[in-house]
């Protein structure tokens, strides 16, 4: 069931996982997929820890890293990391704005130090997302020899961190939204390209997968692997990949509602609870769209009285402490994390290894069916 970039990676099965949880990236790698960690919320600390558990549960298979290495060099936002406390640039506008629709609803402070602790989780996040935190990362990364595959989440790599990664012998991938993107992706060096449809869960453009995926490969002209990515979770889905020339698939949501998912009880029922139409495109988590579970307060920021969102990352830094406060309230109908539209089918918790199992069934199933089918003539 190998294509021939997923046998090159050394693959069992075309099942690619975005996570940035550990223990799901272990799983799935153990299981025959590659799991790429999402890292950029990571401090360099902090992803040397992640990295040397992977290293030790991974059965010596190799694994990825997905990191935002923005493009720009901003030279004053990277002398000012850690000095600005990025509250006070928050307009007073948006923090009462917030501040109203969760007193309204009756959602508790959180305590001190949970408030301290969240700040600093941010202030990381920040560092890890200018180009200096991300080439910070990838120092990290050069260290772990089982680190095969580092994806560029946003944008083409920058050509230092290309000649880096090659020097090192790891392959090279960057997500695109739009065939335009992935031609840009093949100028700058990647091995291979995740077209991400508008189904995914997180940030994502307008165009769906059905539609993206023959676009892109029929852009990069078939010299660069195209992997499918946005509203995979099942096997039928896969070989639909497969057919339109794909040489596998990327998942990320599918994962969230697994034992291996960091999400708690509360936050893996907000997500079986769900319907397809309940995961929608709103800016207000970050400031650019993202797909994401529907609630009141993704909803407030579309009324006509809301605020006009921030850039990133001070929308993400706004959004993010009262997702805390509105998890510790274990409030579902304010609860919005970043969700794809096969949320619709996750109705209960399982495990990675069921996830595979069922996939590959249904993809050999698939594919037997269709070569079934009648085509006629003699
Ligand atoms: C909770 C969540 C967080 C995500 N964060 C990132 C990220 O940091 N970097 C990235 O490249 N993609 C991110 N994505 C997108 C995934 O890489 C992937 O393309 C997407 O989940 C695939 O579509 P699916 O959700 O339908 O499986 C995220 C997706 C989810 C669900």
């Amino acid at each position: 069931m190998l294509t021939p970039f997923t046998r090159k990676l050394g693959m069992d099965v075309p099942i690619f996982a975005f996570s940035h949880c550990r223990d799901v990236i272990a799983a799935v790698t153990k299981a025959g997929g590659f799991g790429v960690l999402g890292a950029s919320t990571f401090s360099p600390e902090q992803l040397e820890v992640e990295l040397a558990w992977i290293d030790a549960h991974v059965g010596g298979r190799p694994y990825g890293v997905d990191v935002i290495i923005p493009v720009k060099y901003d030279a004053e936002a990277e002398a000012e990391f850690g000095k600005t406390d990025l509250h006070d640039l928050i307009p007073d506008e948006h923090k009462a704005f917030m501040e109203r629709i969760l007193a309204d609803e009756g959602v508790p402070q959180l305590p001190d130090e949970e408030r301290a602790r969240i700040a600093q989780e941010i202030a990381v996040g920040r560092g890890a997302m200018t180009p200096d935190g991300a080439r910070r990362l990838l120092a990290v990364v050069l260290r772990h020899p089982l680190v095969r595959v580092v994806v560029s989440a946003l944008g083409a790599p920058p050509p230092d961190v290309v000649k880096q990664l090659r020097a090192a012998d790891i392959t090279i991938g960057a997500l695109c939204g739009k065939a335009k993107h992935a031609v840009r992706h093949q100028a700058a060096g990647v091995d291979f390209i995740v077209a991400q449809g508008t189904e995914a869960g997180g940030h994502t453009g307008d165009i769906s997968t059905l539609v993206l995926v023959p676009q892109v490969i029929d852009a990069v002209g078939g010299a660069v692997p195209v992997i499918a990515a946005g509203g995979f979770a099942r096997g039928s889905q896969i070989a639909a990949a497969l057919a339109l020339g794909a040489q596998g698939v990327w998942c990320g949501t599918i994962w969230l509602g697994t034992e291996e998912s960091e999400l708690n009880a509360f936050e893996k029922a907000a997500y079986f609870a769900a319907d397809t139409d309940d995961a929608v495109r709103r800016r207000c988590r970050t400031g650019k769209t993202v797909r994401m579970l529907r609630s009141k307060l993704s909803e407030a920021w579309e009324a006509p009285d809301a605020p006009a969102y921030l850039d990133p990352p001070l929308q993400g830094i706004l959004f993010n402490e009262m997702t805390a406060r509105v998890v510790r309230a274990e409030r579902r109908d304010l609860y919005s994390f970043p969700a794809g539209q096969i949320v619709g089918v996750m109705t209960g918790e399982t495990t990675v290894k069921q996830v595979m199992y069922d996939m590959q069934v249904e993809l050999v199933e698939t594919l037997e069916r269709l070569s079934k089918i009648d085509l006629g003539g003699e």
